[in-house]
């Protein structure tokens, strides 16, 4: 059904453009999220593709989020990586900030590696310290498998028991162990921004079962879910939410303690893309 939707030719046509420029697409999508931008220094790049030359992707307006496709190698992996990402904040639908994960996934991409920024209140995390996300919780009010079902890309109810692969992470997991990096495990709730969460707000989601909150990914999870493709989700700590010695937060405090983590983070996913 619904073979003929806009949004199904939205998401061909993007991945037309994606497939004409790079040629054949590798099996594995990383999205460099806030912390994991350094990490596009260490992919030897083949070709890149700006955004705004990719029909129907999303351009970001935040300054951290680049905005480029690259096709690269990793590790002597050969992945596609999205440097930068759109955000519902900014005014863009759910079904808009998850155009590329489906325009990747049409490409042929299996597995997609995340990354991004969070709050953390589990009162045992730190800022700059990274949680691999082992759940979420979708806290937006919106979701990107809202109106009719396009069958050819998943079924109408699609199975949420393990988005994050158990097998995927206990991988990380000994990727982690190995390089004797601290890697936290949790549940990610998402919200939709753009303001931080009051103290009650912070309360209130740890009480929900949360150890971290943020702005993004779990709206491209269940896409990718939804398509077949397997998550694995590192979070980088950049704030301490404890609600009884809450500080103020700036953007640049986010972004300095995303740039302590973009180090141990690439080295987990060097190590991790190979057993992939
Ligand atoms: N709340 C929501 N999103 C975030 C936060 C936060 O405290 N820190 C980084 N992204």
């Amino acid at each position: 059904m619904q073979s003929s939707s806009t949004y199904y030719e939205k998401v061909a046509a993007a991945a037309a453009a994606i497939a004409d420029s790079f040629g054949s697409v590798p099996d594995v999508g990383v999205i460099l999220g806030t912390g994991l931008d350094g990490l596009s220094k260490a992919i030897t790049v083949e070709k890149e593709l700006s955004y705004s030359d990719i029909p129907g992707f999303p351009e970001s307006t935040v300054q951290s989020h680049a905005g480029t496709l690259l096709l690269g190698t990793l590790a002597g992996r050969k992945i596609v990586a999205m440097q930068g990402r759109a955000h519902i904040y900014e005014g863009y639908s759910s079904k808009e900030v998850t155009l590329p994960i489906r325009a990747l996934a049409a490409c042929g991409i299996k597995t997609l590696i995340v990354s991004n920024a969070s709050g953390g209140m589990n009162p045992a995390f730190r800022s700059g310290d990274i949680m691999l996300i082992e759940d979420h919780i979708n806290l937006t009010g919106h979701n990107p498998l809202e109106g009719p079902n396009e069958d050819s890309w998943g079924p109408r109810f699609p199975d949420m028991s393990d988005p994050y692969p158990a097998d995927l992470r206990a991988k990380a997991r000994a990727v982690a162990t190995e390089l004797d990096i601290k890697l936290h495990e949790g549940v990610y709730i998402s919200v939709v921004g753009p303001n931080l969460e009051t103290r009650a707000e912070y309360r209130m989601l740890h009480k929900m079962g949360a150890d971290v909150v943020g702005m993004s990914t779990v709206p491209e999870v269940i896409v990718a879910n939804h398509m077949g493709v397997q998550v694995v989700a590192f979070s980088v700590i950049t704030d301490e939410c404890f609600p009884d010695t809450l500080q103020p937060i700036s953007i640049e405090d986010v972004l300095a303690a995303a740039a302590r983590a973009s180090d141990p983070l690439s080295k987990m996913l060097k190590a991790l893309l190979p057993r992939i």
